[in-house]
């Protein structure tokens, strides 16, 4: 049976030339990069390129980055950093209610603390409006959180509109990225944010890797204390091997940045028409913003049908996709991103994430309409 892997959104397959380049640094490379002698010193300037490298993708300086283990740290630590290190001028912080569960359950967690947290509401496309940000904002608001891109329904958000709003009024501004980095190009010397999260395994990247932009003029206070890694930031030896493989996923992904924008959209595109041109428009339903939109994401619901027995269905036929948020999926809970878009809910029970790659093809695009047109004739059938 084909397998038609269509949730990038979750991981990617590591780029050939990524396991190529982190190789040496898992076998004869193995070098401590705090070590002074020569095989340390190996490690250290294989990290100084990777960061050099990862910091002209982004646009900021290679001292404003700091490796972390993930996205989810790098989200937390922006969160816990920034929510520590301007403690004394308030404790009142704004982000939305569709963020990542990396960014909800730390500021849950915050709030449990002793903040207070605002949750904005956000239009039935899944975008936050910038009158509401501005409503929230209080003396005491020390920080604001908002995603670039979001991950179930790939609307983007205001995010340079909320960083204005955010630098005028002096509020440190984190931005979620994670979704983003990969098909966004980032300019962070022209960007008004002040902290964003990335993560290698959504670039073609190993896992276990991440990224958190701190601009200089922004005060963080570390999660973890020990070494002096990473200008004591981020205490605990560098993945040198992840580092190496992180650079050179943004490498590849930095000479074919345009040839996959167009491909990207192309799928999108041609899953759109498919679904169109196979089922009858009450059949499915597209969430998300029409136009302001990852082009690598297409949430699709088909109403009459659970989410649950879809993916099962997919999955028979060799069609891997997703419910949401890889966290959530694997449980029946509603995915908390299209609750708070308010959608009916014959459409929130039975959403699916299609996420594309660089590895996909129009073939395989085409192919998956057309399982899905089988499904769906079968299984309203019997209902
Ligand atoms: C928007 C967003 N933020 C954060 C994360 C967490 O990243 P990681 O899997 O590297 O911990 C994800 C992962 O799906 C994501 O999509």
């Amino acid at each position: 049976m084909k397998f038609i892997y269509l949730d990038h959104a979750a991981t990617t397959p590591v780029h050939p030339e990524v396991v190529e380049a982190m190789i040496p640094y898992l076998s004869e490379m193995y070098g401590n990069a705090s070590s002074t002698h020569a095989a340390g010193r190996q490690a250290r300037t294989a990290l100084n390129a990777a960061r050099d490298r990862i910091a002209a993708f982004v646009g900021c300086s290679p001292s404003e980055l700091v490796f972390t283990g993930s996205g989810t740290e790098s989200d937390n630590m922006a969160l816990f950093g920034a929510a520590e290190a301007y403690r004394s001028r308030g404790k009142h912080i704004i982000t939305t209610s569709i963020e990542h569960h990396a960014v909800l359950h730390a500021c849950e967690r915050l709030e449990q603390l002793g903040y207070e947290v605002t949750y904005l509401p956000v239009d039935r496309f899944g975008q936050v409006s910038l009158a509401d940000v501005e409503e929230a904002i209080r003396p005491d608001t020390i920080l604001i959180s908002v995603m670039y891109g979001n991950n179930e329904t790939g609307t983007l958000q205001p995010v340079e509109a909320i960083g204005r709003l955010a630098r005028e009024q002096g509020i440190c501004f984190h931005v979620d990225a994670v979704q983003a980095l990969a098909h966004i190009p980032m300019d962070l010397s022209r960007l008004p944010v002040d902290l964003m999260s990335f993560s290698a395994h959504k670039l073609n990247g190993p896992k276990g890797i991440g990224a958190l932009y701190i601009s200089k003029t922004t005060k963080i206070s570390p999660l973890l204390y020990g070494g002096s890694q990473e200008r004591k930031r981020r205490a605990g030896t560098e993945n040198t091997a992840g580092i190496v493989g992180f650079a050179k996923a943004v490498e590849i992904m930095r000479k074919n940045r345009y040839e996959l924008k167009q491909k990207m959209e192309k799928l999108r595109q041609g899953m759109v028409k498919e679904l169109e041109r196979r089922l009858d428009a009450d059949a499915f339903v597209i969430n998300g913003h029409p136009t302001e939109v990852l082009p690598h994401i297409l949430n699709v619901s088909f109403p009459g049908i659970s989410t649950e027995t879809m993916l099962m269905n997919l999955d028979l036929a060799g069609v891997a996709a997703a419910s949401g948020s890889a966290c959530t999926s694997g449980s029946l809970e509603v995915s908390h991103v299209l609750k708070a878009m308010k959608l009916p809910e014959a459409v929130t029970a039975s959403a699916i994430r299609f996420s594309f790659g660089a590895d996909n093809t129009e073939q395989q695009i085409a192919e998956v309409a057309g399982i899905l047109e089988t499904i769906v004739s079968r299984l309203r059938t019997i209902r």
